[in-house]
């Protein structure tokens, strides 16, 4: 079609904002999807994401709609909206040309609102602000409105449309719709027969090899043209171009502002990779600019539970990182739990989600250890190096230098709940910085936090000392030096016996504290056992904290009745014997469930 028809948009919003039913309620009116066969939110496919009920992967897709006697193509990319995906949000806004602006009129403006607006803005989008569930009685229009002016303050935002829809209802969505049409600019090219894509993501199919989903910036791509990929200067001939409908639906060809995906049999996962550009090899285009590729801030150790496993685990890894590049893996093996890999993700719900998918998706039994983030030391040698691994984590002794990450973060919160929020940033050792009013009803705050400290469940604080009303954005933003000695490593010993995959790095304030918590939890999930086993922590070379297990009595005698003792004596002689030798081998089964539990809050 002609660029001058085509739209591409995408919805952005803070979580829960209610982008997956507007995506519906637009996939119904340009009947792209019958009523009858429309599944809520249809464009949430994985199973996690509907039960979740939270978009993780963005999915595109075509859709027709008659505009004055004018057929339209509408490219819709749906985004993720939870913090620890903002890196999918910033691939799917390089593909398109506008943004809906999605605010929930009950809640207003929130941090993510703000940090997505703003990646709009500076790729140059044109942004259609929208107020969402008009249906609901506790919707501010009002309010949210000026919260939205303000947030678009210097756009011209006076002359600016607001508009006001139910997604729930489909109230306001056809107008809406149209003001995507009269607004968003048609795409823009530069060449009409040299062709030119961006890769926004990909795919790996056994039958057609990598399948990448394009973004035609110039030129057209039909099935039989040979293609390069301009980073990896792989080759290929088009096996079929299509377009999402949402499912793949083949096509002639795709051309200039399209968006679609190309088949390119090639049977090598790692020749794509996203932000990379395709051309032609003659007179090949220059690249487009890419993206950056963000830097995994949360690392966590992932054992297959069956050694026999721990190829099907890289293997599902390998797939996974296809459609999740920012998903980062390396091998590493642990005395106790054999060969595995340590894992590098975005966030907490980014790991939790990739190592549910492993579960589901890939039948793996895994054992997930804790989570840790990545401190720079200087050691007195003169070396550095880069640890993310408590096993790796030196004695204080050879460290001359520690440097850890700390975020900038935006808090928005009701000024009335800023009590309880400073009392809680103290806690987490954060410096507030600048404080200022957003609307009647908001104040945002500027913080610099301790990765380690926003991982330490400081978000769900937050939102319950606010009763839900604050919410936070962040990004990773300098590495700073630490005291040395105030960031160690605390060992957890279960029969006197080290189990690595316990073991943590945790500052010094809280060592303590993280002990005797440890030690507690993992007394009440650990299963007796027939012997006692001691459970302790350890750090700066004393034990910090002990507890005692007791053993599990097995009445070996039960079945003897009757007046025999030198026979229930030697039976219990023969236990006692029998324990001795098993404590002695130190051999102390943690179930899996138990290292699981230990991750989990
Ligand atoms: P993520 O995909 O997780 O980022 O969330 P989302 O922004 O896609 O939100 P979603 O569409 O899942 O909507 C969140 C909740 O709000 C769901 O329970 C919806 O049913 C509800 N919701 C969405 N739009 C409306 C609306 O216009 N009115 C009412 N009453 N509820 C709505």
């Amino acid at each position: 079609m002609e660029a001058k028809n085509i739209r591409n948009f995408s919805i952005i919003a803070h979580i829960d904002h209610g982008k997956s039913t507007l995506a519906d309620r637009i996939l119904e009116l340009t009947g792209t999807i019958e009523k009858r066969k429309m599944q809520e939110q249809i464009l949430d496919q994985m199973e996690l994401e509907r039960e979740r009920g939270i978009t993780i992967k963005m999915q595109p897709v075509r859709m027709n709609y008659q505009l004055s006697a004018i057929s339209y193509q509408l490219n819709l990319i749906d985004t993720p909206g939870h913090i620890d995906f903002s890196y999918e949000v910033s691939r799917a806004l390089k593909a398109v040309e506008g943004a809906v602006l999605l605010v929930d009129a009950t809640q207003g403006v929130q941090a993510q609102t703000i940090s997505n607006v703003e990646m709009a803005k500076s790729m140059g989008l044109t942004v259609i602000p929208v107020l969402n569930k008009m249906d609901l009685p506790s919707a501010n229009a009002e309010e949210s409105r000026e919260e939205i002016k303000r947030l678009l303050e210097g756009e011209g935002a006076e002359e600016i449309k607001i508009m006001e829809i139910s997604a729930k209802t489909g109230q306001g969505v056809k107008e809406l719709l149209e003001e995507i049409i009269a607004r968003v600019p048609p795409p823009k090219y530069e060449y009409k027969d040299r062709p030119r894509a961006l890769i926004f993501d990909f795919e790996y199919s056994n039958h057609q090899g990598v399948i990448v989903y394009a973004r035609i910036m110039d030129g057209k791509i039909k099935k039989g043209d040979e293609l390069i990929l301009s980073q990896t200067k792989e080759k290929f001939i088009v096996g079929e171009v299509g377009i999402f409908s949402p499912q793949k639906k083949s096509c002639d060809e795709l051309s200039a502002g399209e968006i679609g995906y190309i088949v390119t049999n090639v049977k090598k996962p790692s020749i794509a990779a996203v932000g990379d550009t395709l051309v032609s090899p003659t007179n090949p285009l220059p690249p487009l600019p890419g993206y950056c590729k963000p830097k995994p801030v949360v690392w966590a150790s992932v054992y297959p539970d069956s050694q026999n496993d721990f190829n099907n685990l890289r293997q599902a890894l390998e797939r996974l990182r296809l459609s999740d590049s920012s998903l980062a893996f390396e091998e590493e093996t642990s005395g106790a739990l054999g060969r595995g890999f340590r894992c590098g993700f975005l966030g907490m719900l980014h790991l939790e989600i990739i190592t549910e998918r492993l579960r589901r998706e890939f039948n793996l039994n895994i054992i997930i250890a804790a989570p840790t983030i990545s401190y720079k030391i200087l050691f007195t040698d003169g070396t550095e190096k880069e640890i993310y691994s408590p096993t790796f984590f030196p004695d204080e002794n050879r460290i001359k230098k520690i440097f850890e990450p700390w975020v900038d973060m935006e808090i928005m919160s009701p000024p009335e709940k800023l009590g309880p929020v400073m009392q809680l940033l103290h806690e987490h050792e954060a410096e507030v910085g600048e404080m200022k009013q957003f609307g009647n009803h908001r104040t945002i705050l500027n913080v610099k936090m301790p990765l380690r400290e926003l991982m330490r469940g400081f978000f769900d604080e937050l939102k319950s000392a606010t009763a839900g009303y604050a919410s936070l954005n962040y990004k990773i933003n300098e590495m700073r030096e630490a005291p040395v000695g105030g960031i160690l490593k605390m060992e957890v010993l279960v029969a006197e016996e080290p189990v690595p995959a316990f073991a943590r790095i945790v500052s010094k304030k809280r060592v303590q504290k993280e002990a005797e918590e440890t030690v507690e939890k993992l007394k009440n999930i650990l299963p007796r056992t027939l012997f006692s086993i001691k459970i302790q922590a350890k750090a700066m070379g004393k034990i910090l904290a002990s507890r005692s297990l007791t053993a599990m009595k097995k009445n070996v005698t039960a079945h003897l009745y009757g007046g025999d003792i030198t026979r229930k004596m030697k039976l219990r002689e023969k236990q006692k014997r029998g324990k001795k030798r098993m404590k002695e081998m130190g051999k102390v089964n943690i179930p899996q469930e138990v290292f699981v539990k230990m991750v989990q809050k």
